[in-house]
């Protein structure tokens, strides 16, 4: 159910769960990127007369109060984005929640404190969710990167109270449904990023789904190394190449096509423009050198691969990018797909950890179809996972 089939909700208390575990930097709010998804479904809420209590999480503080995570610190953020004067309230269940309700007026929106101060949250205690709920009449939950978690706020209330998927959430579920779910084929995906072993699950997964796996980053030299390459002194996961190996037979007996660099950006120091730094064939690597970029005739290759494609599937860069000149194949490839979606060719979809800041890099994130909020929940979706929060609001 989404916000659609609400009908009157004047007067009543609609918890909202959203992701307000934002990145700060010296008590500021540095990107605003979660509210500004979320604003849809507070403000329609609030607009239709709703009393909004926003329920979130912020870092990891593991079930007890703590000065620096309070959510207090977002509040400012929050306004500014919502343009509406909000309540902080220093609790989430009990009496104080209930007299913060009593002065709210339809419309009004409060802010209640950080969900996992409360050991109950994570354990997904029916008493703690109870007790949240004993303030509310309804539940929506707009936190898609929150869902991978099986939490009294992100799964427990949905036990308790009618519950709904917000519009942030509900955007977000239909554009995964179009890159994996049910997407115009052919499909690729773009998985890049430092080491295999933070996506051995995910990769194991999409060999079964795609029909072109694109290779990058720092995982593509433990491939490389698993086809008996030579990767000098790159960071590589040599002990996992017997793994890859049999990733590479399963995307064979799939007929996904693995695409992995042939031609590389190689140094003998990682900084910025080195003088060692040149192209070569990934046969050439030396001893002393080690890969920090895919080389230009690959990305030339990538790309035309991608031109063949309907949906894209991005997570993680395909170099170093966050140092000059190892950005060069993310920002090429990220131009090429964002130019195809554009021409209304390609679906492209990406999300999680680094992947955002590095198509922001490249300035075409506002031209993929879709770009997810999500880090770990984007990753869980891309393994396939079925993820609790989103599992208990169709159930
Ligand atoms: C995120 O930032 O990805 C989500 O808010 C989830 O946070 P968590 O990894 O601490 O559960």
């Amino acid at each position: 159910k989404t916000l659609d089939d609400l009908g009157d909700v004047t007067g009543k208390v609609a918890l909202v769960r959203v992701d307000l575990n934002l990145p700060m930097n010296g008590g500021q709010v540095t990107d605003k990127t979660r509210i500004n998804a979320s604003a849809p479904t507070i403000l329609e809420l609030a607009d239709a007369g709703a009393k909004v209590l926003l329920l979130a999480h912020f870092g990891r503080p593991k079930g007890a109060r703590s000065s620096t995570m309070s959510l207090s610190m977002v509040v400012d953020a929050v306004q500014d984005v919502l343009g509406r004067e909000i309540m902080f309230v220093p609790e989430v269940a009990g009496e104080v929640v209930a007299q913060s309700i009593g002065i709210m007026r339809a419309g009004d929106i409060a802010i209640l404190e950080n969900t996992r101060f409360w050991p109950g949250e994570e354990k997904n205690d029916p008493e703690f969710a109870a007790a949240i709920a004993a303030n509310g009449d309804l539940y929506v939950n707009d936190a898609f990167s929150a869902a991978h978690r099986a939490h009294a706020s992100t799964e427990g209330l949905t036990k308790l109270l009618p519950s709904y998927a917000g519009r942030a959430m509900q955007k977000e579920l239909e554009a995964l449904d179009k890159a994996l779910g049910s997407p115009e084929k052919p499909v690729a995906a773009v998985v890049g990023g430092a080491k295999v072993s933070s996506k051995l699950a995910v990769l194991e997964h999409l060999v079964g789904q795609v029909d072109h796996l694109i290779i990058g980053g720092g995982m593509a030299n433990t491939f490389l190394a698993a086809r008996g390459v030579d990767v000098g002194k790159s960071l590589c996961e040599h002990e996992l190449t017997g793994t890859v190996e049999k990733i590479l037979d399963a995307a064979d007996a799939s007929g996904c096509t693995v695409h992995l660099p042939y031609d590389v950006v190689v140094s003998k120091e990682f900084a910025a423009n080195p003088s060692s730094l040149r192209i070569c064939n990934v046969h050439e690597v030396a001893g002393d050198e080690m890969i920090l970029d895919v080389g230009p005739q690959a990305v030339e290759a990538l790309g035309d691969v991608l031109k063949t494609c309907r949906t894209l599937v991005w997570n993680g860069p395909m170099g170093a990018f966050e140092t000059q000149p190892f950005d060069e194949a993310t920002v090429k490839l990220a131009k090429t797909a964002a130019a195809l979606t554009s021409e209304g060719s390609l679906v492209s979809v990406a999300g999680g950890g680094d992947t955002v800041a590095a198509l922001n890099h490249a300035g075409v994130a506002d031209q993929f179809s879709y770009i997810s909020t999500a880090g770990g929940a984007f990753l869980e979706w891309m393994e396939g996972k079925e993820l609790p929060g989103v599992a208990a609001l169709t159930r």
